[in-house]
């Protein structure tokens, strides 16, 4: 983005500030270092025992290689993303309502990335967006997995990020890699891990002790364990049903698991005034950190 683009957000950014209620949406990006461990599920497992709790969910599919939240929700929708980029919806047509009033801005495969948009459809995003969050009090972002621009660019910019990973070796490296890159640009931003598909909980404890120690031994940094979800084959089988498990069979071991964790995060990140204006000024300025 050129540093005319990203004046001319920031000033937008700033100046919806005036009409906008004090407190909008927390923004939280949920990411990985690896495909595959869990992220789309945990998204949306999240989604829902936070609207059980009352709370007002939009999601945001920001995977755009492999966006497929709508297929897990059982949703098909008619117009994505795309159709608000090239300004022929606005957001409020595209969003789609899921169980339990969850709303989700669904994405398309293989449209650009957010952080690369022309003035143009960046205004028609930021500002559709800007809608949205107030009128949520949450706006979880299932971002695309790895440690590219884009997705490192997004993160810095939400209020709080989630680090999804699994005990298995491959995706317990790809999130060291995740932390490191994270840490490099902002040293301070709070990394909240969720170890997911676990088979016991000592073997979760054992990934969260040896991310711990990497991460303090070679970073110093301590990274705030949000929790655990099991591996539950009722997870698989509400997938195959295009439900989310916290839908399907709610007294599950996912499902627990998914509404400890709502809690905890309900407990633990405040609503915080100008957070989503915040967002949008960090999206696009230059250089985040
Ligand atoms: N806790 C779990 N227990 C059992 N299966 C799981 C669990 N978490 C994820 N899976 C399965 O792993 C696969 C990948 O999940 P997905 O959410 O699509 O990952 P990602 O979004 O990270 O690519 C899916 O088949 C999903 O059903
Ligand atoms: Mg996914």
């Amino acid at each position: 983005m050129s540093g005319d683009q990203a004046s001319r957000l920031r000033a937008m950014a700033q100046g919806q500030r005036q009409d906008s209620p004090l407190f909008a949406a927390r923004v939280v990006a949920i990411t990985s270092g690896k495909g595959g461990v869990g992220k789309t599920n945990v998204v949306a497992g999240l989604a829902l025992s936070l609207a059980k709790l009352g709370q007002r969910v939009v999601v945001m599919d920001a995977d755009f290689g492999l966006a497929n939240l709508d297929i897990l929700l059982g949703l098909s929708p008619k117009f994505t993303l795309e159709h608000v980029l090239r300004g022929e919806k606005v957001m409020e047509e595209i969003l789609l309502e899921g169980p339990l009033g969850i709303r989700i801005i669904p994405a398309s495969s293989g449209i650009q990335e957010l952080t690369r948009l022309d003035t143009m459809s960046e205004l028609r995003l930021v500002q559709g967006l800007q809608r949205v969050a107030e009128t949520a009090d949450w706006l979880l972002i299932d971002t695309a997995a790895g440690i590219h621009d884009s997705v490192i660019k997004l993160l810095m910019a939400a209020q709080e990020v989630i680090l999804v990973t699994t005990p298995e070796p491959t995706s317990l490296v790809d999130a060291y890699a995740m932390v490191k890159v994270l840490h490099l640009r902002e040293a301070t931003k709070p990394l909240w891990l969720l170890i997911n598909n676990g088979q016991n909980p000592d073997e979760a404890q054992e990934t969260i002790d040896q991310l711990q120690a990497a991460t303090e031994r070679f970073l110093g940094k301590q990274l705030q364990v949000l929790g655990m979800i099991p591996n539950d084959p009722h997870l698989l089988q509400a997938v195959r049903q295009q439900h989310s498990v916290a839908d399907l069979f709610p007294h599950s071991p996912s499902s627990r698991a998914f509404s400890a964790l709502a809690r905890q995060l309900l407990g633990q990140v405040s609503l915080q005034p100008d957070g989503f204006a915040s967002f949008w000024r960090q999206l696009a300025s230059e250089d985040p950190t």
